[in-house]
């Protein structure tokens, strides 16, 4: 179905989040005749530039980094496309803003691509307004670095909006497999009455990554891993899996179900033995290639403390899952790119089968998000011939061969949604101060007792104090053997 025509207006577009996800998921969508002809797409960057140098620059970026079918789909944007000159926070970005929206149509959305020292400037350049129909604001992660930059930001935001206007991205929301995950458990039957404290052992989340933080050193070197990555993506993966059916899967009673999650969370302990452990890449190889320590990263300070890997154990304090643990982990340059949610079932009560190899590795239900979109339930099955042995197999479900459609980027999914006014995979603001709350919690206990990051091989898994403390919670990181 089209979506009414709009104006939508990319702040930072000549910033690297938008040329490599943005523009190219518009022009996706664009291609995918989603806009109707009198739709204006606006990119503000702080150059003076017509709209084909723009796509020029754009399709440069996009072909050093090999991405074909983005180049064509943004051939797509050419109709709908112009710039204007904007810099925030200058005396004159507010009337250059109201003079390059004169004439588009009526609905405009404004998505801030930026670093979030700049959002009140862009609050600034707005009139208030609270009508959805007239005026949405996305907000890209992270907002602010610790709970009070957060608050900062929301205030202005408040003074000007309602929260119906307010879109917070976490891409992770937008991907099909977390979608899948909610699919999996409020669609069917089977799956979640077994997800409890009596027959979950441990539930752990990863997201690896093989590159390491590239040309972004300026914000990661204030951000690492913490901030970056379990502030928004894994807080919100462990509240996925971990919430109450909601009422509806309308926007408020997801989030409603989710904060419950994210306010319950017990903070890791950091003194010993200690749940959480804190990492930094040294040199290595990652596929075959050597790569640099983090340390000698362009634009890294030789002594930086900043953590590029995070593992840690937590606790969901509520009745169905007291005492559980959730192992979260989550590095950059690590041997491969993969994100999973394992969900660890207990052992029979009493076992009358001989395992294979001596091992019982119980029933495990795997949901995939990278690289590929699967799901594998791994269950104990008998082995052909005489003996009582058991030997774990997998029912595995490869979502792309199944429907045969490809997989949309998250960022597609997500405008998609913006566009038409959903906001059910986007964060309410108490969410994300939950999710703050938490982080800065555990950053403030590690800077307390001076925890810095321990050093790491690029190409594996992270300092080896991870494992001992998966183990500790019974828990061997899934994919470890590689
Ligand atoms: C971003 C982080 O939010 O997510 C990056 O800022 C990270 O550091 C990226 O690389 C990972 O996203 P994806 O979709 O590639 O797993």
């Amino acid at each position: 179905v089209p979506l009414c025509p709009f104006t939508f207006v990319l702040h930072g577009a000549a910033g690297d989040l938008a040329k490599r996800k943005i523009i190219p998921a518009l022009g996706h969508l664009a291609a995918t005749g989603y806009f109707s002809s009198d739709s204006v797409l606006v990119f503000a960057q702080r150059e003076a530039l017509s709209a084909s140098e723009c796509l020029a620059e754009v399709d440069a970026f996009l072909a050093r980094a090999g991405d074909d079918s983005a180049r064509q789909a943004i051939a797509a944007l050419k109709p709908y496309f112009k710039t204007v000159q904007l810099s925030l926070g200058g005396p004159t970005a507010k009337a250059d803003l109201a003079a390059a929206l004169q004439g588009c149509p009526p609905l405009v959305v404004h998505y801030a691509a930026l670093p979030s020292s700049r959002f009140t400037d862009l609050l600034d350049c707005l009139d208030e307004c609270r009508d959805p129909e007239r005026l949405r604001l996305v907000l890209e992660k992270p907002l602010g670095f610790n709970a009070s930059e957060s608050a900062v930001i929301e205030k202005a935001v408040e003074a000007k909006l309602d929260e119906s206007q307010v879109y917070r991205i976490d891409h992770y929301l937008g991907k099909q497999a977390v979608q899948n995950l909610l699919a999996l458990r409020l669609g069917n039957r089977i799956f979640e009455p077994l997800l409890t404290r009596e027959h979950v052992a441990h539930v752990q989340i990863t997201v690896a990554e093989d590159l390491g933080v590239e040309d972004r050193a300026g914000f990661y070197e204030q951000a690492g891993a913490l901030r970056d990555m379990v502030q928004s993506h894994m807080l919100q993966l462990l509240a996925t899996v971990a919430m109450e059916p909601p009422v509806s899967l309308e926007a408020n009673s997801l989030r409603d179900e989710k904060l419950k999650v994210l306010r319950s969370l017990r903070v890791p302990k950091v003194s010993s033995p200690a749940e959480i452990v804190v990492g930094q890449y040294a040199e290595g190889y990652v596929r075959g290639q050597p790569v640099p320590a983090y340390r000698h990263e362009k634009g890294v300070a030789e002594d930086s403390n900043t953590e590029t890997y995070v593992s840690f154990c937590t606790e969901v304090q509520t009745w169905r899952w007291a005492g559980v643990p959730f192992l979260l982990r989550t590095g950059k340059r690590m041997p491969k790119r993969f994100a999973e949610i394992v969900i660890q079932f207990r052992d029979v009560p009493k076992p009358l089968f001989e395992p294979v190899g001596g091992m019982w590795s119980g029933n495990k239900l795997i949901i995939q998000l990278q690289p590929d979109d699967k799901l594998e339930l791994q269950l104990l099955a008998k082995t052909p011939g005489e003996r009582e042995r058991l030997r774990p197999v997998s029912l595995d479900l490869d979502f792309f061969n199944t429907w045969r459609i490809p997989v949309r980027d998250a960022y597609e999914r997500l405008l998609t949604d913006i566009l038409r006014g959903r906001l059910g995979l986007f964060l309410r603001r108490d969410e994300v101060q939950a999710q703050w709350h938490f982080v800065d919690q555990i950053m403030g206990n590690l800077h307390q007792l001076g925890v810095s990051p321990a050093p790491y091989t690029s190409g594996t898994f992270g300092p080896p104090a991870a494992t001992a403390m998966a183990l500790r919670a019974g828990a061997f990181w899934s994919e470890d053997g590689l």
